[in-house]
Order: structure tokens, then sequence, then C-alpha cells
């Protein structure tokens, strides 16, 4: 079962791997006896050879008087075992010369699929050999076509070699790139520069973390331990819910035959020592920490306010984050203040332009309240055009007295009139109208109406928003558009944990005003953005952000960088995919396309990537032309 603790919102899978073991042709039930043993109910799964070692033997079987070559349960124990508890290791040693052993590889993986285990695991690096590497892809292609449901793991150390030997080997299995992961082993040299590679290699399918017990060190107790930088290397992992095993790469387990049992040796002190790792790995300050670690990586189509009525749930997420709020009312106490500045008795008609259920409208109230400013010395109305949430304004209306004078409208901002309500000109008019990428909720769109409404001093708030954009390495959510939605052409909202950014810095892109003095009917705008590399790398797409001026230097951000507005939660960033995982090396440019386009009836984005290297000379096809998978309806 699983290990838990009340510490971590969830759990890990922990088990035992005896591949160093040889099975000699005599012992086949060892593997079968540990997983029986009353020792092996802590654990998860077991990682072993299913097959003798002699290759000879494996060749020829089966021939006359030939033994058994693979490990079986004869019946005894059920197939839901093998299904769920074994991964089997296939011979290192065939994977030197795979064409050479192909025939033995097969039977291998044939075996695999008869007794239906739970995973394969592979230790591969010959990769620079591309006759080898082609034949082992195409091998491990045939298996999981039919054995779709299974996952071959690469054992790979913390190593450069291990990431780029890794990086290119998923590289080629495109649709089955869901089955592909990765065992990471924590060997016990590390390299200088384990956390760099570290911060990449999270991106790919990190199924296993193994600790081999040479990597532990023995504490003055006699207790096995790990060093300060494999502890702080299994805590960052653990935030990525990978499963881990403990690799017997000092040959510890024995059969004792005296007692007929098993021996784990100090596998089990160091199971302890994993767990108590685990459990302080994280400390989990508050719920919204709690809650977003739910999040991380799930592909969510961006939310579409003007087209949908929000639901109240949606509502009540937003809601959550009171920095929005806070920040909303700072906004407002500053504008109401410098209008004041200029006329101290000034009747001031201020309009709240897409109010959802009320929130925004408090922070106005605090923020009026805070000038001490009288009742009859302004008016307050909020335009919403969801029904649903209408409902709930006019209850806050009827129920809370600080609502009671606030007038609300059901209308569409885009036909609305003041004089209709018999209100004046506005002075401030304060919207939220803001997605990921800035415009995506089509803001601009909504508010251009209003400018002609405006005082001649009137502010509206946001003042202005841009969006911004970097090349990314998400190849595994990436493949899981593939698994589960199939459609590249459009953009995801997404809170990136499985990310590698080659370049760090963002780029800005496109810029939406809204001052009186200046156009603000720029709908359509297009950008090209060019990265230089300064390493080999991959991409899998661009991630977007935003920020915006609400007034003067009162800003919102999620950019990722020193500007990001802390603990604002209510945006994740946008991810536009790429339809392939592009290749660029050191020196390339990369130039990203994009364009806004709003053809009266709905907007939306198109995109492609080109790179100016010559040999790899890639440019891709427009995604997402004429807004085929993915628009904005207005
Ligand atoms: C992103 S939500 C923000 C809600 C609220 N201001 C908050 O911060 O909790 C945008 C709101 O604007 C409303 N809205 C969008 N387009 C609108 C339009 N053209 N006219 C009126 N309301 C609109 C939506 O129904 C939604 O309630």
């Amino acid at each position: 079962m699983p290990y838990s603790c009340q510490e971590i919102p969830y759990s890990i899978s922990i088990g035992i791997d005896i591949s160093k073991n040889e099975i000699k042709d005599n012992e086949l039930d060892f593997p079968i006896d540990i997983i029986k043993s009353n020792e092996f109910s802590n654990y998860d799964y077991l990682i072993t050879p299913i097959s003798i070692k002699d290759k000879n033997l494996r060749k020829n079987f089966p021939n006359e008087n030939t033994e058994p070559i693979f490990i079986d349960d004869y019946y005894s124990i059920s197939s839901s075992l093998f299904k769920n508890q074994i991964i089997a290791k296939l011979h290192d040693d065939d994977f030197n010369l795979i064409k050479d052993n192909l025939d033995v590889i097969n039977k291998d993986l044939d075996y695999c699929n008869h007794i239906s285990v739970k995973g394969i695991n592979i230790k591969y690096t010959n990769i620079k050999n591309s006759e080898e590497t082609f034949i082992l892809i195409q091998t491990l292609k045939n298996y999981l076509k039919i054995n779709p449901d299974r996952r071959i793991n690469f054992e790979v150390e913390l190593t450069n070699e291990g990431l780029n030997t890794y990086r290119k080997l998923v590289s080629s299995f495109e649709d089955y790139y869901q089955n592909i992961g990765m065992s990471l082993i924590i060997q016990k040299q590390l390299t200088e520069n384990f956390q760099e590679i570290l911060k990449e290699i999270i991106v790919f399918n990190i199924n296993y973390i193994t600790v081999p017990l040479s990597s532990f060190l023995v504490n003055k107790n006699g207790f096995p331990v790990l060093s300060h930088n494999h502890q702080e290397i299994c805590k960052f992992l653990f935030e990525f819910k990978p499963d881990l095993i403990i690799k017997d790469d000092l040959n510890v387990i024995k059969y004792n035959e005296e007692k007929n049992t098993i021996n784990f040796g100090p596998i089990k002190d160091c199971y302890i020592y994993l767990t108590y790792l685990f459990k302080s790995h994280k400390e989990f300050k508050d719920r919204t920490e709690d809650l977003l670690t739910f999040y991380y990586d799930v592909l969510q189509f961006p939310l579409q306010p003007l087209k949908d009525n929000l639901q109240s749930q949606v509502y009540q997420a937003f809601e959550e984050d009171n920095t929005k709020y806070k920040y909303y009312e700072k906004a407002i106490f500053k504008v109401i203040e410098d209008l004041l500045k200029d006329n101290k008795n000034m009747k001031l008609t201020i309009g709240i332009f897409g109010g959802g259920r009320g929130p925004i409208i408090r922070s106005v109230i605090n923020a009026i309240n805070n000038h001490n400013i009288e009742k009859g010395n302004y008016i307050l109305f909020c335009v919403e055009k969801n029904l649903n949430a209408f409902n709930t304004l006019l209850t806050l209306k009827k129920n809370e007295d600080i609502f009671s004078n606030v007038k609300m409208i059901n209308a569409d901002m885009r036909k609305f009139n003041p004089n209709n309500y018999n209100l004046d000109k506005i002075d401030i008019c304060i919207s939220e109208l803001l997605g990921s990428f800035g415009d995506n909720e089509l803001s601009p769109e909504c508010l251009i109406n209003l400018k002609q409404y405006m005082s001649e001093k009137g502010i509206m708030i946001p003042q202005e928003y841009s969006s911004y954009l970097r090349p990314i390495y998400c190849p595994s959510i990436w493949s899981n558009i593939n698994a589960i939605k199939e459609n590249y052409n459009s953009p995801y909202i997404i809170l990136f944990k499985r990310a590698f950014y080659p370049i760090e810095k963002i780029e800005k892109c496109f810029e939406f005003k809204h001052y009186l003095n200046e156009k603000s009917d720029n709908f359509n705008q297009s950008k090209n953005i060019s990265f230089t590399f300064d390493k080999d790398s991959f991409i899998t797409g661009f991630a977007g952000y935003f920020d915006t001026i609400l007034y003067k230097d009162i800003k919102l951000s999620i950019c990722p960088n020193e500007q990001h507005t802390d603990k604002l939660i209510s945006w994740f960033p946008i991810y536009f995919p790429s339809y392939r995982q592009i290749q660029v090396k050191k020196n390339d440019i990369l130039t990203i396309n994009i364009s806004r386009i709003n053809d009266g009836k709905k907007v939306w984005y198109e995109w492609n990537f080109e790179n100016n290297n010559d040999s790899l000379g890639y440019n891709s096809i427009i995604h997402n032309l004429n807004g085929e998978g993915y628009s904005i309806i207005l």
C-alpha cells in the first residue's frame, strides 16, 4: 500500500529493485519468494529480472531437456500480482548490441506480455549508434502496440549524459510518449551541476526515483542516511509525485535456507529513513498551497466569460484571491485621491463593468469610505451581463447595507449607454476582464464602447495591459494534449510544474491602452519575436503571461520575474503548443510569429515557429489558422 502521512496531501509508492542480483537458473523462485514474504508487505512492487542471465540458454530455449528460463507463478499466486507488483528489468547486456540480441530481447518482451507485468525497465546508453537506437525504438513500439497500457522506463543517472541520452531517445516515441518514462537513479557520486540538470530533467515523466543502497551513508548510530545534497534532490523530486525505489545494488537481500525466510538486511532502515524524508519534504503552509498542488500541469481550456455565463463555483475560485481585490482597492483609492485633488467637491460617478458576484464593488466601497466621501457626493453603479451573477448582486443589495445605494444594471457593456439609466458621464470606469494572456477575455473589445461616455478627466482601471511570452519545453504536458484533447490549435491554461525554459527572459507581445487620449481599437496585432539560444535544446511551444497597470504605479503581474505580484493566484500561465517537438541548437534564432485577429464575430490567435538553422531549418505550419481549433466568440 502506498505510504501516506498527515503532513503531505499525497501518498508515495515504494518498491525494491533487485535487478543487480543475478538470477541463476536454479533460483527462478527468488523474486516470487520475496514478494510472498511478510517483510515485503510494506512495499508496492519489485523490480526484477524475469529471465535467467545466461544468453545462450535463453537463445536456445526451448530445446530438449531444457529447464525453465523465466520466473513463473505456476498457479500459486494470482496474475494480478504480476500486473500490479512486478516491473521486469531486461538484462543490461542485451542492449549493448541489440542487433545480435534481438531474439532474446523479443523473447523477454513476449514473456512480459504473457505474464502482464506492470512495467519494463531498460538501461540503454548506446545512443550515438543511430542504427541500434532505431531498432530499439521500433522493437519497443511493437511491444507497446499490443500492450498500450504498459510503461517502459529507461534507467537514467542524474548526469548530463543521462539527460541528453534520454531527451534524444524520448523525442522519437511520438504517439507512445505517455508510455515512456524514466527511472531516475540518484547515484552516489553527484556531478557538480546536478542542480541544473534537475531543473531540466523534471520535464519528463519521472516514474521512479531510484536510490541505490550504495548512495546511503551510515550515521554514528549505524543508521542509513543520505548526504545533504542527496536529501535535497529527493525532497525536490517528491513534489513531482514519482514512486520511490530502493535499489539493492549491494546484493544484501538473501535467502536464508535454515529459516526458510528472506533476509532484507538494511533495506528496512532505508525505507524508514526515506519515509521520514518524504514526510518532511515540503511544508504546506496554507490551504491555497495545498489546493494548488492539484492544479499542477492540468490542461484547462481558457474561460470565455463574454460568451458563457460563468458558474458560481468559478466566481468562488476568483474570490479566494484577496490580493487582486486589495490591489484594485488601492488603485481606486488613488484615482479618487487624484480626482479630488483638483476639485474637492466633485461629485463622482463610478461604474463597475463586469461586477461578477460583487467583490470589486466591495473594493470600491472600501476606497470611498477610506476617503470619507459622503453618500450624496458619489454615484456608484455596476453593470453585469450574467443574469445568474446579477441575481447575487441584487441579493447583496437587498441584504447588505453597504450595497443598498449601488445601482445594479443587467446589461452588456458593449451596448451600455449611461443616458438610458439617468447617469452622468463616468469619472471612474472599473473592469476586470483580463485573461492569462491579458486580452484573451476580450477586454479591449468590451471596453471600447465606454470611452465615449467618460468625463473629461475620466480614468479607466485598468489603464493598460500587455502580454508576454517565452519558449517552453514541457514534453509531458505536450503529449497530454495528444492523449486528452487532441488539439494543438488551442492554447491551454496551466499551472506549470514539469516545464523547462531554455531562455529565462520573457518578451513583450501585445499591448492595449485605455487612456482617453489614446487610440484603443488596435484589436488586430501581429508580432515576430526572436530568441537566441545559448545551448542545444528542444521546445514544445511557448508560455504566455500578462501584466496590467491598474493605475500609475499600482500593477498586477503574473510574469515569472521580479515584477510578479506576490500571492496573486487568480491567473495561471497560458500555453500555446507546437505541433512538433522542435529541436534547437546553440546560437540558433527561433522566431515566434503570433497574430491576434478580430473578424467582427470572433477573435483568435495564429502562431508559428521558425528556426534559422540551415540544417534543422524548421518552419512550422501556422497553428490555429482561421481559428479552426480555438476562437473567442464576440
Ligand atoms: C473575469 S470575471 C470578473 C468578475 C469580478 N469582477 C471579479 O473580479 O470577481 C468578468 C465578469 O465580467 C462579465 N462580463 C464579461 N463581458 C461582459 C460584458 N460585455 N458586459 C457585461 N458584463 C460582462 C462576466 O459575466 C463576468 O462576471
